[in-house]
């Protein structure tokens, strides 16, 4: 039986199949028609959405929490950017994220205003602080990322992208070379700016307490500092802190080459970052508010590293490095007084 069969059976079944597929696509074609109007969406501005996507419409809209200050932001709006843009959607920042952001930067993904907001069934998905294979392929039209992400692996291949989110309003800029400008060495212009960023405020006591490390110390910016001398002639160092009166008492200005700026406002950090970003290179100590101003400028960057003790649970959510560059050059903390308790 099935020998006598088969020559008829083989083209039956391909003429069977050709109909089937034929006409799945046939419908398919048909459904995406109707659905595509009601589900695109356009975005004003030039965020990754509209870019080479003129021909393909992309559908639904994507959100991030907005938690933190300055630099936690930043780092969830560039997130969301480069995860939106990779996935193929369009993405909308929270009215938070936008009174953080848009002071300061010419930024350009849209608002959703919480009205619209409160109507979408959002889906939330966690993010860690590092890109990962998975998130190429986010599932869902209404995906709100969550988490504190800030590593450069999300959105370091759009830098140039990133760079242009994050260009300061002129009149932000202008304030802060206006004061560079008037800065001297020893009676003579500076050669090189190199802006200091002293994390202070509450990770002096969280650092210690919650995760078994430390934050700069004076022998760290000692170093910073030096590094610096000895590969460029006449720098200046242009100090902005959260705890200032610690940076004039534990930083050695005796050589006139240090100036005490910005006014550490964490309320209204636009003066402080903008001076960072208008200076040619950058220490860090600790803090998203350091890594972008040191991304930012984009000259050498020198950060505290390993400010941690091994079994910290701080390195459960943070991995050095997706935080720093590999071209940043680290200078690894003392965490001597750790091990005294
Ligand atoms: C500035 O001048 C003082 C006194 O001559 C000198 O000790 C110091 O090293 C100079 N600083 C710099 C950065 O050249
Ligand atoms: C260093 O920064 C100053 C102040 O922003 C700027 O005027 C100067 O052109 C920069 N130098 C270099 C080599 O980029
Ligand atoms: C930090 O610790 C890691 C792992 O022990 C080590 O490879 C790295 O060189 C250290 N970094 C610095 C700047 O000491």
């Amino acid at each position: 039986m099935v020998s006598t069969q088969a020559p008829f059976f083989f083209p039956m079944a391909q003429f069977i199949l050709f109909v089937f597929v034929a006409s799945t696509i046939f419908h398919l074609q048909q459904r995406l028609a109707k659905i595509q109007p009601t589900w695109m969406l356009h975005t004003q501005g030039s965020g990754p959405t509209t870019q080479g996507s003129t021909h393909s419409q992309l559908q639904g809209m994507w959100t991030i929490n907005s938690q933190g200050r300055l630099g936690n932001q930043m780092g969830e709006y560039a997130t969301l950017y480069a995860l939106a843009k990779m996935n193929g959607r369009p993405a909308f920042i929270p009215p938070e994220m936008h009174n953080t952001l848009a002071p300061i930067f010419k930024i350009t993904l849209p608002v959703l205003h919480r009205a619209t907001a409160s109507r979408i069934p959002w889906q939330d998905y966690h993010l860690n602080d590092w890109m990962e294979e998975r998130y190429r392929r986010i599932p869902g039209e209404f995906v709100r990322l969550t988490g504190y992400p800030c590593s450069w692996t999300f959105y370091h291949h759009l830098r140039h992208e990133i760079l242009r989110e994050f260009t300061l309003h002129d009149h932000v800029r202008e304030e802060a070379q206006a004061f560079l400008r008037g800065l001297q060495v020893n009676g003579s212009r500076p050669g090189t700016f190199v802006g200091v960023h002293v994390r202070r405020g509450d990770y002096v006591h969280v650092m210690p307490r919650v995760w078994k490390g430390v934050v700069a110390d004076p022998g760290y910016l000692q170093q910073a500092l030096d590094w610096f001398r000895a590969r460029y002639s006449s720098p200046i160092f242009v100090v902005t802190s959260n705890g200032m009166a610690w940076c004039q008492e534990n930083m050695d200005a005796s050589r006139g080459d240090v100036v005490f700026a910005g006014n550490g406002l964490e309320g209204s950090p636009a003066k402080d970052f903008a001076l960072l970003t208008q200076c040619n290179h950058t220490i860090m100590t600790i803090g998203t508010f350091g890594i972008w101003a040191a991304y930012l400028a984009g000259g050498d960057t020198v950060y505290l590293a390993n400010y941690t003790l091994p079994d910290s649970p701080f390195l459960k959510i943070f991995k050095p490095e997706a935080a720093f560059l590999p071209e940043w050059t680290g200078i690894a903390a003392d965490l001597s007084p750790l091990l005294k308790h």
